[in-house]
């Protein structure tokens, strides 16, 4: 059985006087245990958050991490400053980065990689394009970009990653992938981690992200290979992040 997660996505927001009221409301309403919760933050409040959330269930994560180790890399973070700060999760290959950063799916997979080897678990993104499902394309598509990282880890460490399925199309539109559009690419994931190690993909989360909001939470997660959240806009509210947690 696997545990749900809801990971918070607060992309670039926030402040030191705004992450302090919102933490301090996330850890009130928190009820425990609901379910795994995780908050993936903007780098320069790491230090912040690590002590807000120190002593609470609720781990971090970074939002995007280096494929290097450490080095003339500028703008980079490694995963060894990551785990400074003891972040338990990172984002990689989010397509905010894919599109305006030009992050390839062989990238990511590096990333990825860096992140399993450190043992920071990576939330690998993937998801299709509006225009790419109308052609039909979303199981090529979020395939190649989940094979492309099967293909750099060994088979014992593909229960190492977390997988996001987030369609573009979704992503801060309000529109999102109805709990059906998205179990069957879920399934279709599964099926691809499997197709390397069986025994790990009945193990891996697979999140949906895209517009999860406390109305379209309950539905969503109730589908068989959804296993948790990665929330955007609802995470930087208190409460509809609380409501989402509390429906996993
Ligand atoms: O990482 C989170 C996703 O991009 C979803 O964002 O909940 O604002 O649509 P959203």
């Amino acid at each position: 059985m696997r545990r749900q997660l809801v990971a918070g996505n607060w992309k670039m927001n926030g402040s030191l006087v705004a992450n302090a009221a919102l933490l301090a409301e996330i850890k009130a309403g928190m009820a425990s245990a609901v379910c795994d919760v995780a908050l993936c933050v903007p780098a320069p409040y790491l230090a912040q958050c690590q002590a807000e959330l120190a002593g609470t269930a609720i781990a971090l994560g970074s939002q995007d991490v280096s494929a290097h180790a450490a080095g003339a890399y500028t703008g980079e973070v490694a995963v060894s400053m990551l785990q400074d700060f003891a972040c338990r999760y990172a984002i990689v290959g989010h397509s905010e980065r894919r599109a305006y950063h030009g992050e390839t799916d062989e990238a990511v997979a590096q990333k990825a990689l860096r992140a399993v080897q450190a043992g920071v678990t990576p939330i690998v993104c993937v998801g299709e394009t509006l225009s790419e499902r109308e052609a039909g394309q979303t199981d090529a598509v979020v395939g190649r970009q989940l094979q492309a990282v099967l293909d750099v880890l060994d088979a014992a460490q593909v229960d190492k990653m977390v997988v996001a399925y987030e369609p573009v199309w979704a992503i801060g539109t309000g529109k999102t992938a109805t709990p059906q559009m998205a179990q069957d690419v879920h399934l279709a994931l599964r099926a691809k981690l499997a197709g390397k190690n069986s025994a790990a993909a009945a193990e891996v989360k697979i999140l949906y992200g895209g517009s999860m909001k406390p109305d379209n939470a309950v539905e969503l997660l109730a589908m068989a290979d959804i296993d948790g959240g990665l929330i955007g806009g609802a995470a930087l509210k208190a409460a509809d992040f609380l409501a989402i947690a509390a429906a996993a």
